[in-house]
């Protein structure tokens, strides 16, 4: 009878802690998505949370990848000013590369970030912004700046730095930032359409 009275009492109390804690959960789940997200925006005004305005791109898209691509749309008075996209790059040395990679509304790159990668570490890793700068030379860049034949590595006679001694990497990368640069070109409206992905 006691323990059936303590495992009621028990019960009780988890149920009111998860209801009361379940609104902070989710805002601090918002609050990381958002830091998450800012450093591909750096210097760019825009409204609201920028979570709220997310569709989900379902395959086939002719993304990079063959799974959902969430697409965080970004607004400044109500206009679109740049799509973030996360998308799993292919080629990688050791596995799938997935890349947050910010598009402003006329086609330049806001910014890339890599968030999940298996790369080597002092080879491959330098695409990570924590261990270098190299993710960095794509911001501004564009289809026409550098022309969408030179969006490879010098090596390959293209525009972009490589890292020495680890050339599969950023193919991998640059490989997927095109491909989303050109899914964007094509799809821009479509993007921006309210309710894109329903
Ligand atoms: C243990 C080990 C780890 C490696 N890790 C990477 C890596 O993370 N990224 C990469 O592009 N190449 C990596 N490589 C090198 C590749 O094997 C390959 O030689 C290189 O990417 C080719 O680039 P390079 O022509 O500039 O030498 C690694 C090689 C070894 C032996």
């Amino acid at each position: 009878m006691i323990l059936a009275v303590l495992a009621a009492i028990c019960t009780a109390l988890v149920a009111v802690t998860h209801s009361t804690s379940a609104p902070r959960i989710e805002q601090n789940r918002q609050d990381f998505l958002e830091q998450s997200l800012a450093p591909v925006l750096a210097g760019i005004d825009y409204d609201g949370a920028l979570s709220e305005s997310t569709i989900l791109i379902a395959p086939p898209h002719g993304l990079p990848g063959d799974d959902e691509v969430p697409v965080y749309r970004v607004y400044a008075g109500g206009e679109p000013v740049a799509a973030l996209f996360v998308v799993r790059a292919r080629g990688g040395f050791s596995g799938p590369i997935r890349l947050l990679i910010g598009i402003s509304a006329d086609g330049e790159i806001t910014g890339v970030r890599v968030l999940e990668h298996r790369e080597t570490p002092g080879l491959g890793d330098l695409i990570d912004a924590d261990k270098s700068d190299w993710i960095n030379q794509f911001n501004g860049k564009s289809l026409v700046t550098p022309a969408v034949t030179a969006w490879s590595i010098k090596r390959d006679g293209g525009e972009f730095d490589q890292l020495t001694g680890a050339s599969i990497t950023p193919r991998a990368v640059i490989k997927a930032i095109k491909e989303t640069m050109l899914y964007f070109e094509s799809n821009r409206d479509v993007v921006f359409a309210q309710g894109a992905d329903e």
